[in-house]
């Protein structure tokens, strides 16, 4: 194992599934209570990290959104963001697709540009300090209305040129992908590219991979692992390219399990599985932690691992070139 892991350590990696607000960490969190003047509910770092217990997406969200509460001001999201990037950095991961959720924030009196602001700047200086290139993709909370989902895309209009892509995320019990098509319609046209949250093993959730591929016409999927329980969808997924976010570790905290099976399948089947972590602080486990879970669950060979690494490059949302640059690093480190 000792081996292996040093052989993931190395390796040029692609996170795509990262929400930023899911990176903070409780020693951070009480960082920014401090500066915020605000009271927590817990009396240090340990009683905090005790009361992350849930088994279920609903149970998760809500501590998440609770401990999002000390985000307030624009050096807390800069803070945030540089964080996570310095971890990242130490874990050679090379390039971040970095999800944030603007509603969780402009919901409670927290500007969308304080948000934003906060987030590009850190970005901006971790690819110069650190070499780690990253880009940001706006989710719309799915268990608010789609007039606030548009009312947020309009909103984020002015910073086009910041932002890559969109996505969907939050609780998806009866809040299906059919429920935003006029965002995702009014967000192609204005050039994001396009992927969503189907949870895993959630209510109706191989019709909610069929309509975020047949009706919404995404361009990739977060999580997806279901798709696997409908075999048209599964070619018609292939026919298009598309991938998928899976994240082990964050799936054995929703679910019973890390869905190593499930994700072994669609690997075999050729689909474009990628590793990453989802919500990392909260799950204990960044993308070096969720590729070692994997591996020992499916005794994945060296050539398996960069073959990961290597769909995550290709389905990034990054020009051909910088594909093939990365793609270059992973072969010479892998031959
Ligand atoms: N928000 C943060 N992490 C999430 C997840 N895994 N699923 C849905 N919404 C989320
Ligand atoms: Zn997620």
């Amino acid at each position: 194992m000792g081996q292996v892991r040093d052989f993931i350590a190395g390796l040029p990696k692609a996170e795509l599934h990262l929400h930023i607000e899911g990176t903070l960490e409780p020693e951070l969190k009480f960082e920014l209570a401090a500066r915020n003047g605000l009271e927590l509910p817990y009396a240090n770092v340990e009683e905090m990290r005790a009361a992350y217990t849930f088994d279920s997406l609903p149970s998760f969200l809500r501590i998440y959104y609770e401990g999002m509460e000390v985000l307030r001001t624009e050096p807390d999201f800069y803070d945030l963001a540089m964080a996570y990037l310095r971890k990242a950095a130490e874990q050679n991961v090379r390039y971040a697709e970095i999800f944030f959720d603007p509603q969780a924030h402009t919901s409670r009196g927290v500007p969308f540009d304080v948000v934003v602001r906060g987030l590009r700047r850190a970005l901006m200086d971790a690819h110069a300090r650190l070499g780690v290139r990253a880009q940001l993709i706006m989710c719309f909370l799915r268990d608010f209305q789609a007039e606030y989902a548009m009312a947020t895309l309009l909103e984020s209009l002015p910073y086009k040129e910041w932002i890559v892509g969109v996505g969907l995320d939050s609780d998806e019990h009866g809040n299906p992908p059919r429920k935003f098509a006029a965002v995702y319609e009014r967000a192609r046209q204005e050039g994001y590219l396009l992927t969503m949250h189907c949870d895993v093993d959630q209510d109706d959730a191989v019709e909610h991979i069929r309509q975020a591929v047949e009706e919404i016409g995404v361009d990739r999927i977060d999580h997806g692992v279901n798709l696997l329980e409908d075999t048209g969808l599964v070619e018609e997924v292939m026919k298009r390219g598309m991938g998928l976010t899976c994240c082990p570790i964050s799936n054995g905290f929703v679910t019973p399990t890390m869905k190593a099976e499930a994700i072994r399948k669609l690997i075999d089947l050729g689909v474009r599985v990628t590793i990453n972590s989802d919500d990392p602080a909260y799950f204990s486990g960044y993308v070096q932690e969720n590729l070692e879970a994997l591996q020992e669950a499916l005794q994945l060979t060296p050539g398996e691992l960069a073959d990961l690494e290597r769909n995550a490059f290709e389905i990034a949302w990054l020009p051909r070139h910088l594909k093939d640059a990365y793609l270059a690093e992973i072969d010479a480190y892998a031959s």
